[in-house]
């Protein structure tokens, strides 16, 4: 049987392992992509390190995948053989229950995430359920595309969904992975765009990216800031810190949203009176389904949005992980496979 390398993670807070196994086949209504590459996303700390809750390990991670269908199961009539295709975080829903009846995939009570509960794309292959599979455009290339099946499509599609409008003040908090991404889409999508981010040394890049401001929260005010340039309609806050996105809140204009991606157990802080009178909300938002992915992608190939990545080899995918860690990383770690 044909073997194939694939980066288990051993238990919660366990070290990744470099393991060979068999090439697994498809079950009926999956195919098996042949993986090109995978974007390290800060999100697989949640299965690194064993903060989400039920899981099972060990685990191979990994929910920016791009590859090449190289097998079909039985049922898949809509993919073949030789597409380039990712999967992104949705990997899987029931089709039945309430939710996906109305078309909410996101709300499927049986949702299953990529690289979480089925394994994912630190591999040279893997099994993807055929409704979690995007095509993609062949303006990009697989490590170009691998960061927007995560990255890409949570900044883009909250973006859109936020209310927003052509020329609004739209500011993205966090300057990472999510970040260099939302500053391209804000600012293709119209929005008056603010990057916020640490520090002076991105600064020059998030101007290039197309950000007309660049607050350093580091030796300023951000949410002061804001407000002198007044208000902002939507805050993307893509940094998983908290007290962070708490100080921002009073830098919303009127009817203004503080939208949330990044991922903390810790509170946000607000009180009702910073709510109340300028009708401010805070919102959540989960990444997207398959098709939100193929929208991104294609977003990007009209527009010309790329990630800037650094790669990494399949094998070292500890180092890749603790490069994203560092927050040194320019911008998305990915993982590249022979
Ligand atoms: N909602 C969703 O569907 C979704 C999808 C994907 C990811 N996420 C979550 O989104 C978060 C970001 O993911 P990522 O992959 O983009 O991570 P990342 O590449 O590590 O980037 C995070 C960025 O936040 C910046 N940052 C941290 N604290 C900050 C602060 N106080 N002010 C300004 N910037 C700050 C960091 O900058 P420094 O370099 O200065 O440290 C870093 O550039 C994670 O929590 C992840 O789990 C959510
Ligand atoms: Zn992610």
């Amino acid at each position: 049987m044909t073997q194939m390398t694939s980066v288990q993670i051993t238990g919660p807070g366990g070290p990744f392992k470099v393991v060979s196994g068999a090439v697994p086949e498809p079950t009926p209504n999956t195919v098996r992509i042949k993986i090109q590459a995978c974007g390290v996303c800060h999100s697989d700390a949640f299965v690194k390190e064993g903060y989400w809750p039920g899981l099972h390990y060990p685990r191979v991670t990994g929910h920016e995948v791009a590859g090449v269908i190289d097998a079909v199961g039985s049922g898949v009539i809509t993919l073949e053989k030789g597409q380039r295709v990712g999967v992104g975080w949705h990997g899987g829903h029931c089709g039945h229950c309430v939710p996906c009846r109305r078309g909410d995939y996101l709300g499927c009570r049986n949702f299953i995430v990529t690289g979480f509960h089925e394994d994912g794309g630190y591999a040279e292959y893997m099994i993807a359920r055929s409704e979690a599979v995007a095509t993609i455009p062949d303006a990009l290339t697989l490590v170009e595309a691998a960061p927007i099946l995560c990255a890409g499509i949570t900044t883009f599609n909250s973006l859109r969904h936020s209310g927003a409008k052509a020329g609004d003040l739209v500011a993205v908090q966090g300057f990472g992975g999510l970040g260099h991404l939302g500053v391209q889409f804000a600012n293709k999508m119209g929005f008056h765009t603010v990057a916020i981010g640490r520090g002076q040394d991105k600064a020059a890049l998030a101007i290039k990216l197309g950000a007309a401001h660049y607050l350093d929260a580091e030796t300023g005010n951000p949410a002061k800031e804001l407000t002198s340039l007044g208000g902002a309609a939507v805050i993307l806050a893509t940094a998983p810190n908290s007290k962070a996105m708490s100080d921002l809140i009073d830098g919303l204009g009127v009817g203004g949203k503080l939208v949330v991606l990044g991922a903390s157990a810790d509170p946000i802080t607000v009180t009702p009176i910073q709510l109340i009178g300028a009708r401010r909300t805070i919102q959540g938002w989960p990444s997207g389904s398959a098709k939100d992915s193929e929208d991104a992608l294609n977003f990007c190939a009209l527009t010309g949005i790329r990630p800037i990545v650094e790669t990494f080899p399949l094998e070292q995918a500890a180092a890749a992980y603790d490069r994203m860690l560092s927050g040194k990383a320019r911008f998305r770690v990915v993982l590249t496979m022979k």
